[in-house]
C-alpha cells in the first residue's frame, strides 16, 4: 500500500525530471550545469562528492557550507595561490563555465 503510494507519487517526478533536462538544457539550473561540467573535466577522479569518486583531493560533499564564491572562483582559476603548494591544477576554462562550477560547488550541502 505504501509502496504503490510511492511509485505514485515519486513516478511522475522521475519523468518530469529526465525529460525537461533531456529536452531543454538551456533551462537547467545554473548548479546542474556546473555538475555536467564538474563530470566533463572529470573533478571525481580525485574528489569525492556523497560518498563517490577519488581520494586524491578533499571531499566536497559539503563545499557549500564551508566556503564562499569568492574563495571558490579564486581557488579554481589558481589553486597555488590560495592554499601554498597546492596539488591540483588550475582549472581549464571560460569564465562563465568556473563561474558554473562554482555554482556547483554552493549548492553541494549536507
Ligand atoms: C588530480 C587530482 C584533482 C583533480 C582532477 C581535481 N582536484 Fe580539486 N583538489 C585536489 C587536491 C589535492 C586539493 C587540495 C588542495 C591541493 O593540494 O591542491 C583540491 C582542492 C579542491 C578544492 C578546495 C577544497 C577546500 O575547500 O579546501 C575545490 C573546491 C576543488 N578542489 C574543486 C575541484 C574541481 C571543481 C575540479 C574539476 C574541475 C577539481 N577540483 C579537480 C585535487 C584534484
Amino acid at each position: 500500500m505504501m509502496k504503490g503510494a510511492a511509485v505514485l507519487v515519486l513516478g511522475p517526478l522521475f519523468v518530469f525530471n529526465v525529460t525537461f533536462d533531456g529536452f531543454f538544457p538551456a533551462f537547467a539550473s545554473e548548479a546542474e550545469k556546473g555538475k555536467k561540467l564538474y563530470e566533463e573535466k572529470k573533478c571525481g577522479l580525485c574528489h569525492r562528492v556523497a560518498g563517490k569518486g577519488g581520494k586524491m583531493g578533499p571531499e566536497l560533499t559539503d563545499e557549500g557550507e564551508k566556503r564562499d564564491r569568492d574563495w571558490l572562483t579564486t581557488f579554481l582559476k589558481n589553486p597555488k595561490g590560495v592554499v601554498p603548494g597546492a596539488k591540483m591544477m588550475p582549472v581549464k576554462g571560460s569564465e562563465e563555465e568556473i563561474t558554473l562550477l562554482v555554482d556547483y560547488l554552493l549548492s553541494l550541502k549536507k
